[in-house]
């Protein structure tokens, strides 16, 4: 991929589409273990330089698989990984709503933040990430005491840029004034606009670069789900039950239709819409399969003209997708 963009007015280039891991752990449809490295390591072929991960995917696994990944390429990688979902079940946290049919517990409290950072170095075998976020803000922790404890991380040398995730706009300025943040992590696509309201300009006024989650909209908007298997991960999201699948697969149809018109894949012009939106945008979606890996990478060679840009809002305009979230 010859197309970079910069992570945030500070922050160092990386390829303009990412690679999200997370999907390598079964959450979305099985894969093996040499594939997902293979599939990562592919990435990095491509240019998708920007490697998310979690501390929480697979409960640790995942940090293990990309650690894996990149042994080899650390030059090429430039490796995002985050802390805050409490899985080992003796750390204590906060409980949060999500509206999937569970609470997540989240803790941002300074000291689980040390033992957090060594836990995620020692899993990837690296000496340092590029980029740390908090992957969900903790009620019970202002957000300044979390950010404090990440930037002693960063002062240690242990992490490059810290970023931030699911947090709300008036939470960013807040944390922003204890260390500069690089990146926003929030969900955003052509089936969950929210961010354009609020979310969107603050980052522009402090010049954080957003990285969308779920780009593909966990996959719907590739057009390819009809059905999900018993234990997939989707069927805890209101938009993939009952009724709001087959009702969002109708809604959206005009879309996927303008997809064909324009002869590039469903999956290529959600991502090349994003990109569209502004040069601070840098998508990381997830595949298990390498050819998708490419089909996605090339979505940042698409030039979608004035006239497409605004159908394509039209025809998915906020509000549209049946079925609240509140991850
Ligand atoms: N910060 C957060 O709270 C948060 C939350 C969720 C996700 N994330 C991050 O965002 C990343 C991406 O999100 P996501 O994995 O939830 O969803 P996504 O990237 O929107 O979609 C992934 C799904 O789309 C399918 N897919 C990908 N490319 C395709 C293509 N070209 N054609 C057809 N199908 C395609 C994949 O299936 P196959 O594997 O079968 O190709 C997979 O089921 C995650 O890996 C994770 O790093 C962060």
């Amino acid at each position: 991929m010859k197309q970079h963009r910069n992570l945030g007015s500070e922050g160092p280039p990386v390829g303009a589409i990412g690679y999200g891991a997370m999907g390598l752990e079964g959450y979305y449809g099985t894969t093996d273990e040499d594939n997902a490295v293979e599939v990562i390591r592919y990435a990095l072929d491509e240019g998708c330089s920007l490697i998310d991960t979690a501390d929480a995917y697979g409960n640790g696994h995942n940090e293990q698989l990309v650690g894996r990944a990149a042994a080899n390429r650390r030059n090429e990688a430039f490796i995002a990984t985050k802390f805050g979902i409490v899985f080992d079940p003796d750390e204590t946290g906060t409980d949060v709503p999500t509206g999937w049919g569970f609470s997540l517990k989240i803790n941002g409290k300074p000291e689980y933040v040390q033992r957090a950072i060594e836990n995620s170095l020692d899993r990837l075998g690296m000496s340092h990430i590029d980029l740390w976020y908090a992957h969900y803000p903790d009620p019970a922790t202002p957000i300044e005491e979390t950010v404090a404890a990440m930037s002693e991380a960063v002062n240690q040398g242990k992490v490059r840029f810290l970023g931030l995730s699911n947090v709300t706009a008036e939470q960013i300025r807040r944390a922003h004034k204890v260390h500069p943040i690089a990146t926003v992590q929030y969900e955003y696509s052509l089936w969950r606009r929210e961010v354009e309201t609020e979310m969107l300009p603050t980052l522009r006024e402090l010049g954080i670069a957003l990285v969308p989650w779920s780009p593909l909209g966990g996959g719907f908007l590739t057009g390819t789900i009809d059905v999900l298997g018993a234990d997939d991960f989707r069927n805890n999201n209101p938009r993939y039950q009952g009724d709001n699948l087959a009702a969002n697969k109708q809604r959206f149809e005009p879309l996927m239709n303008l997809a064909e018109e324009l002869d590039i894949t469903a999956a290529q012009l959600s991502l090349a819409w994003l990109l569209h939106q502004g040069e601070d945008i840098i998508p990381i979606p997830g595949t298990r399969n390498r050819e998708r890996v490419t089909q996605n990478a090339k979505a940042a060679e698409i030039i979608l003209n004035p006239e497409t840009l605004e159908k394509i809002s039209e025809l998915a305009v906020p509000g549209l997708a049946q079925g609240q979230t509140l991850l």
